[in-house]
């Protein structure tokens, strides 16, 4: 089954070799999906025939979402925290204990109907690809069941298996790196592809990251890491010494860190809806770019620090608060994201690529950053069909 899109005002593609500048911008274009795959993209006036029409009537249509960062597995939410913080409570990775604790009480349908609900939120708003971390069990028993959940609609399950301790490890970190570095790893890494961890004051330290990186890559999990969100510290260090997919926050680095993802692959994710919500500094987004880091952008939905699944208002801040420019932000939030995860089948829309696209209500992508809060996400296409439920 064959499918043209056409009469697109502006198209993003990602191919620089097509279009123009980064983001392989062409306007008064169309697209053929083949099944599941893109099969042809130009000029609407060039389009060959295929088994159905659509007339985007001059829209932007631009590759679905990466969302490369999201903990989804979880019970509750923290909105008196979130009160008492804009009260002026700082944010503490401690809080995180709240949600294991409510996590550990719920059933698994619960916990189910919890990760369909964003899902289903995060599509609608654009994502395509959605990657999603456990982190609330920090238990055995419940990191497994959060990760198997989570395998039940992505294939991109992080096991993060050192989020912060939890309260029966009170005093005894080293004592749950162990754990996790032996038994936790062991049963819950055939049904994931990440490993994760939390580098910060308060949750885990070089060493133990380290420990926590390597038992992970042992089990076959690629590292990917938490790193320099609310402190300097050591988590961009750690996770180049890994050769991880990405660091993820980079709200606070240092000049040898960002030297030292200049010279790496690891890619540097900017959660700025995250240092939104607590208030937190935002990530010198314009020295890692320019540097010539590579810079994916996530929405960070967790119901902690960023309970939102808004990869446009993500955009937004990361244009008007980051300096990114809008072609930055675009492409950070979509080949930036399949580079954070490794893929080479999304985040474009070029021959061969995954048929994951979304049509604007705007006839360009700035409108993304322009129109900020305004819902501009009309139509999604995921795997060549129109979307409207998240579908594993
Ligand atoms: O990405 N930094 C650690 N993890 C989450 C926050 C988790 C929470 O507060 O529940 C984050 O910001
Ligand atoms: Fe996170």
């Amino acid at each position: 089954m064959s499918v043209l899109l056409t009469n697109i005002g502006t198209l993003v593609t990602n191919d620089p070799g097509h279009g123009v500048g980064a983001l392989g911008v062409l306007h008064d274009a169309a697209l053929v999906f083949d099944g599941d795959a893109v099969a042809w993209v130009g000029a609407a006036a060039q389009a060959p025939d295929a088994d159905t029409r659509h007339d985007m009537g001059g829209a932007a249509v631009l590759p679905g979402f990466v969302e490369s960062h999201a903990h989804l597995v979880f019970a509750g939410d923290r909105a008196e925290e979130f009160g008492a913080r804009m009260a002026g409570k700082p944010y503490a990775a401690g809080g995180i204990r709240t949600t294991i604790a409510a996590t550990r009480d719920a059933t698994d349908d619960q916990l189910r109907a919890t990760v369909r609900r964003l899902l289903d939120e995060s599509l609608r708003s654009g994502s395509t690809t959605v990657e999603i971390k456990s982190g609330y069990g920090q238990s055995v028993p419940s990191e497994l069941r959060s990760v198997r959940i989570a395998a039940e609609f992505t294939d991109e399950v992080t096991l993060l298996a050192a989020h912060v301790p939890p309260p029966e490890y009170a005093g005894r970190t080293d004592d749950y790196v162990a754990m996790v570095c032996s038994e936790m790893v062991d049963v819950c890494a055939p049904h994931a592809k990440w490993i994760d961890v939390f580098c910060e004051q308060g949750a885990f330290d070089r060493d133990q990251a380290d420990a926590v990186l390597t038992a992970g890559a042992a089990a076959g999990l690629i590292p990917r890491v938490h790193g320099n969100q609310l402190h300097q510290g050591p988590g961009v260090q750690v996770a180049v010494a890994h050769n991880a997919a990405s660091v993820d926050h980079v709200a606070h680095v240092s000049q040898a860190d960002i030297d030292a993802l200049a010279a790496s692959s690891t890619v540097a994710t900017v959660l700025p809806a995250a240092d939104f919500c607590t208030r937190n500094t935002y990530p010198d987004a314009r020295a890692l770019i320019d540097a010539g880091v590579t810079v994916a952008l996530g929405a960070d939905c967790n119901p902690g620090t960023s309970y939102t699944t808004s990869i446009p208002f993500c955009i937004a801040l990361a244009v008007r608060d980051l300096h990114m420019t809008p072609e930055e932000a675009v492409w950070a939030a979509t080949a930036g994201g399949a580079r954070a995860l490794r893929r080479d089948d999304i985040g474009a829309l070029a021959p061969g690529k995954r048929a994951d696209a979304i049509v604007l209500d705007a006839p360009s992508y700035l409108h993304l950053a322009y129109r900020p809060g305004v819902p501009l996400v009309r139509q999604v296409w995921r795997g060549g069909a129109v979307a409207t439920r998240w579908e594993a």
